[in-house]
């Protein structure tokens, strides 16, 4: 068998196993979504995001890009938070970063990867910014991981900044951003205390997770 023949094969077993245990569960999930979650999160294959949370699909609306950035002119991730955030009426919003990410690497070294280079210029724009943070260690194991911590902290703000955020915090809609990172190596989320309901509480966590980040 091929190996694109044993996806089928997977997913048949897969459908399988959850009609088996729920014979209704692919007909009620075809009607409608109801996700109370938007994931944001980095497309790198060792960070599935429903696996991750233990979730059904239904659950979790998501959107993942390289090192997971969210650019205030990126249509794609504008779009999938505007229909999360006033269509869908999702809860929350989790940004998930990962210690070990290959576009956060490739920008602290100064790698070139190819064309993802331009859009690593988000991620390059977070180290300018904390250099002198980032510059307290000379470990470069550390400055990675601190630079995975910042870059989720700042897209956390980006998120807030938002006009599809700001509108819904606006006019009384309950929605609720996190930043959270995930480990690798043991397969934990930590939780970076960036959490925000509010346009005055985003720029008082913001200031309070860069601030409470490890030295
Ligand atoms: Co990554």
């Amino acid at each position: 068998m091929s190996k694109i023949e044993e996806l089928f094969k997977n997913n048949r077993e897969w459908a399988q196993d959850l009609s088996a245990k729920d014979p209704k569960f692919f007909e009620d999930l075809a009607v409608q979504q109801r996700p109370e979650y938007l994931w944001i999160g980095c497309s790198d294959s060792r960070v599935p995001a429903e696996e991750l949370v233990g979730l059904a699909p239904g659950n979790i609306f998501v959107h993942r890009n390289v090192a997971n950035v969210i650019v205030h002119t990126d249509f794609n991730s504008l779009s999938v938070i505007q229909f999360a955030v006033d269509v869908l009426k999702i809860k929350h919003i989790i940004v998930c970063g990962h210690y070990g990410c290959g576009g956060v690497r490739a920008t602290l070294k100064g790698d070139r990867v190819g064309l993802a280079d331009n859009w690593l210029r988000h991620v390059d724009d977070v180290l300018q910014k904390h250099r002198s943070l980032l510059d307290r260690s000379d470990d470069e194991t550390n400055r990675l991981n601190h630079l995975c911590e910042l870059n989720v902290i700042e897209q956390v703000s980006n998120v807030c900044k938002t006009t599809v955020i700001r509108d819904a915090w606006d006019r009384g809609q309950s929605l609720s951003v996190h930043g959270w990172i995930y480990g690798m190596s043991d397969g934990l989320l930590r939780d970076l205390n960036a959490s925000a309901s509010s346009t005055e509480e985003a720029r008082s966590s913001y200031l309070r997770a860069i601030a409470s980040l490890p030295e």
